[in-house]
């Protein structure tokens, strides 16, 4: 399981290295395709990275395209919404233009919302699968909103989108991408903040046990993943 790995030793290192990341992988697909697909991961870490990148001059916004790799089922506006953190963060500063982001409707009843969703990813994917995704891990091992252990339905290819449902959240109803369009990504990049995260990487390196269980290892398998960290 190659993967580069990097560490910061302050929140501000830790910002400054992802974004730059970021930058580099957008600007390389941008520059051997003229596009760059973009998938980003919610909660409380990579905020600030978002609200930096959106920042970021030398980046030509208008050849990005955005999707969510996950997203909590709340309306938009909401507090624990994915797509809010995004537009109040990246698309903040950033001049991506409207016709470029593909978010869930999570306006609809779920089911409804994800095949529409799959649709959109699978029109927005037609040519290319995604660039560059972000990441991270929570302290049971869950990646995107894939919570161990993993249903058949999550580790195959039957769906590109799925409905998963947790008791460890207040908002329980998800909508996630399955593992292999995640690890099928040109680069995935985890964030990963402090020592609860390092105790549950570590963990699963040292385990024997599989992607059922720590979906990040498929992930890591592709031999294409940035690690990032800071604890
Ligand atoms: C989400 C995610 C999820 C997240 C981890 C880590 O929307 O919640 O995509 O997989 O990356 O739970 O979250 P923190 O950064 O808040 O620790």
């Amino acid at each position: 399981m190659t993967h580069e790995f990097m560490e910061a030793a302050s929140e501000e290192v830790f910002v400054e290295q992802s974004t730059a990341v970021l930058r580099k992988h957008i600007a390389r697909a941008i520059a051997s395709r003229g596009a760059c697909i973009l998938g980003l991961s919610g909660g409380s870490t990579p905020r600030p990275i978002y609200e930096a990148l959106g920042k970021e001059k030398g980046i030509d916004w208008a050849r990005v395209w955005i999707f969510l790799v996950d997203e909590r089922s709340v309306p938009p506006d909401h507090p624990e919404s994915n797509q809010r953190l995004v537009r109040e963060t990246l698309l903040k500063n950033a001049p991506i233009p409207k016709e470029n982001l593909v978010f869930p409707d999570t306006t609809l009843p779920i089911e409804e919302c994800i095949q529409k969703y799959a649709r959109a990813l699978r029109n927005l994917w037609k040519d290319y699968l995604p660039d560059v995704v972000t990441l991270g891990m929570g302290d049971d091992g869950h990646t995107a909103s894939l919570f161990p252990p993993l249903s058949d339905d999550a580790l195959s290819d039957r769906f590109l989108v799925l409905h998963t449902i947790t008791d460890r959240f207040a908002i329980r109803d998800r909508i996630t991408l399955a593992l292999n369009p995640i690890a099928a990504a040109g680069t995935q990049i985890f964030f990963l903040k402090g020592n609860e995260k390092k105790k549950v990487w570590e963990e699963m390196l040292a385990s024997a046990e599989d992607e059922r269980r720590w979906p990040a290892k498929r992930i890591l398998q592709s031999g294409r993943a940035i690690v990032a960290t800071l604890w």
